[in-house]
C-alpha cells in the first residue's frame, strides 16, 4: 500500500488533533550479538498526534539489509542471521502530520577473526637479503596475533599493538626458508593464514612455486595445484601433504597436481618439491574443504511418562559456525516450557502425554542445511 496516499486521506481528520511531532526512542539502544545469532529493535512512540508512520532505514541511509524484517506494525525491526556487514546503525523514523523524530540503535556482530598477509606469497628471498610480511587482521572483539614458523616448529610471538603485525627477517640464510602462519584469534575463533619464503641458493639451485598460494573450497569439488620450478638442469616435482598422505583420488600430470571430489579431511598443507642435483625448494599451498552440515540426535527416539523430564542433543558436522533450530512437525511452535540451547539442545523439565509428536532439529551452516526428526513417545 502507498503509505503516502494514506498520510494523504487520514489528514483531515487530524486538524482538530494538537498538533505534537512523535517522540520516539528504540530499545536497546545498542546490541552486540554473534554473527549468525538474530536481533531485534523495538521502536517506541511515547507521544504524537496519530496517526504515527514508523520507518526504519540504516544509520548510513542504505536499503536494509535484505534479512531484515519489520514487524505489521512497524515498531519491532528483526536482523535474522546477523552478518558483520549489518554492523553500524539503525534508524527508527516516526512521522505524522506536525513532523517527524528519529531515534537510532547500534548493532555490533561479534564475528571471527579475517586475516590478510601483504605481500602474498610465495616470497623468494636471496641468502642474505631481508625480509617483511605484514598480517592485517579484523574481527569482533578484536584479535590477538601470533606468528609461527610451521618447518621448523619454532614458535615467533610478537606483540600486537593495532591489528597491524610485521614479520621482519633480516639476513636471510637458508633455515629461515618455510611457511610462516599468522594466527588470528578472539572469542569467535581463531583463522590462519601463511605465506612461504624460499631462499634462493646458488646458480641452478631449484625454485619452486605454487598457485595458489591458498584456497577455499566446498566439498565435492575438484581442485587443482600447479607447481612451478626454475632451475638448471630442470627439476623433477612431487607433491605431498604435510603430516599426512595424498588424498587417494589424486593425479599428478607435469607438475599439476589434481584432487577429485574433495572432503573435509582433505584439508591441509600441500607441499610440492622440486629436486635437482643442486639441491631442492619446497612450495606450499594451503587447501580449506567447508562443508555443509550433516546433523544426528542422540537419542534418537525417546519413550517417557508424564511427568519425566526430556533431554535431546542434535549435534552435527560441518562447518562453523553451525545454528540449530528445534520446531515440533506439524504444529511449528515447541510446546510450553520447552527450552533450547544454542548448542543444539532440546530440554524440558516434564513432559505430558499431550508432547508426544515428532520433534525437528534443522542445523545449518553457510553451505546448507541438514534436519534430523525425533519421535517422542510420552504414554503413562
Ligand atoms: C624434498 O626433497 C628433498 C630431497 O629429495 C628431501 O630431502 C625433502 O625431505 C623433500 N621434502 C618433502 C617435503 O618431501
Amino acid at each position: 500500500m502507498d503509505l503516502s496516499s494514506v498520510a494523504l486521506i487520514l489528514c483531515p481528520l487530524l486538524i482538530s488533533v494538537a498538533g505534537q511531532a512523535p517522540v520516539v526512542s528504540v530499545e536497546p539502544r545498542s546490541a552486540t550479538v554473534r554473527q549468525g545469532e538474530s536481533v531485534s529493535f523495538r521502536c517506541q512512540v511515547g507521544s504524537g498526534a496519530q496517526p504515527i508512520r514508523l520507518e526504519w532505514r540504516r544509520g548510513n541511509n542504505q536499503a536494509l539489509p535484505e534479512n531484515a524484517k519489520i514487524g505489521p506494525d512497524g515498531s519491532v525491526l528483526t536482523l535474522a542471521n546477523a552478518r558483520p556487514g549489518h554492523q553500524g546503525q539503525y534508524r527508527c523514523v516516526a512521522a505524522n502530520s506536525a513532523g517527524r523524530n528519529a531515534a537510532t540503535a547500534v548493532l555490533n556482530v561479534k564475528h571471527p577473526p579475517k586475516v590478510q598477509m601483504i605481500p602474498e606469497g610465495p616470497l623468494h628471498v636471496s641468502i642474505g637479503e631481508s625480509v617483511s610480511v605484514e598480517c592485517r587482521a579484523t574481527g569482533r572483539p578484536r584479535p590477538t596475533l601470533t606468528w609461527k614458523q610451521i618447518t621448523s616448529n619454532q614458535q615467533l610471538v610478537l606483540t600486537n599493538m593495532n591489528n597491524v603485525n610485521t614479520l621482519q627477517l633480516d639476513d636471510i640464510r637458508p633455515e629461515h626458508a618455510g611457511l610462516y602462519l599468522c594466527l588470528a584469534e578472539n572469542s569467535e575463533g581463531v583463522t590462519q593464514v601463511s605465506i612461504e619464503i624460499n631462499v634462493g641458493g646458488g646458480p641452478g639451485a631449484p625454485m619452486a612455486s605454487v598457485n595458489p598460494a591458498e584456497m577455499t573450497v566446498v566439498e565435492g569439488q575438484t581442485v587443482t595445484m600447479e607447481c612451478q620450478a626454475t632451475g638448471s638442469p630442470t627439476p623433477v616435482i612431487s607433491w605431498s601433504k604435510l603430516r599426512a598422505p595424498l588424498p587417494w583420488k589424486h593425479t599428478v600430470v607435469g607438475g599439476v597436481l589434481t584432487l577429485s571430489d574433495v572432503g573435509r579431511q582433505d584439508s591441509g598443507q600441500y607441499i610440492c618439491n622440486a629436486t635437482n642435483i643442486h639441491g631442492y625448494s619446497e612450495a606450499y599451498t594451503q587447501m580449506e574443504v567447508e562443508t555443509p552440515p550433516y546433523a544426528t540426535c542422540v537419542p534418537d527416539q525417546l519413550k517417557l511418562k508424564p511427568g519425566n523430564s526430556l533431554q535431546i542433543q542434535c549435534l552435527a558436522h560441518g562447518s562453523h559456525p553451525i545454528q540449530f533450530t528445534w520446531s515440533r512437525v506439524g504444529r511449528g511452535n515447541l510446546p510450553a516450557g520447552a527450552t533450547t540451547t544454542k548448542e543444539g539442545k532440546l530440554l524440558m523439565a516434564t513432559v505430558k502425554a499431550g508432547d508426544s509428536g515428532t520433534y525437528k532439529c534443522v542445523a545449518t551452516n553457510q553451505f546448507g542445511s541438514s534436519e534430523v526428526l525425533v519421535k517422542v513417545t510420552v504414554r503413562a
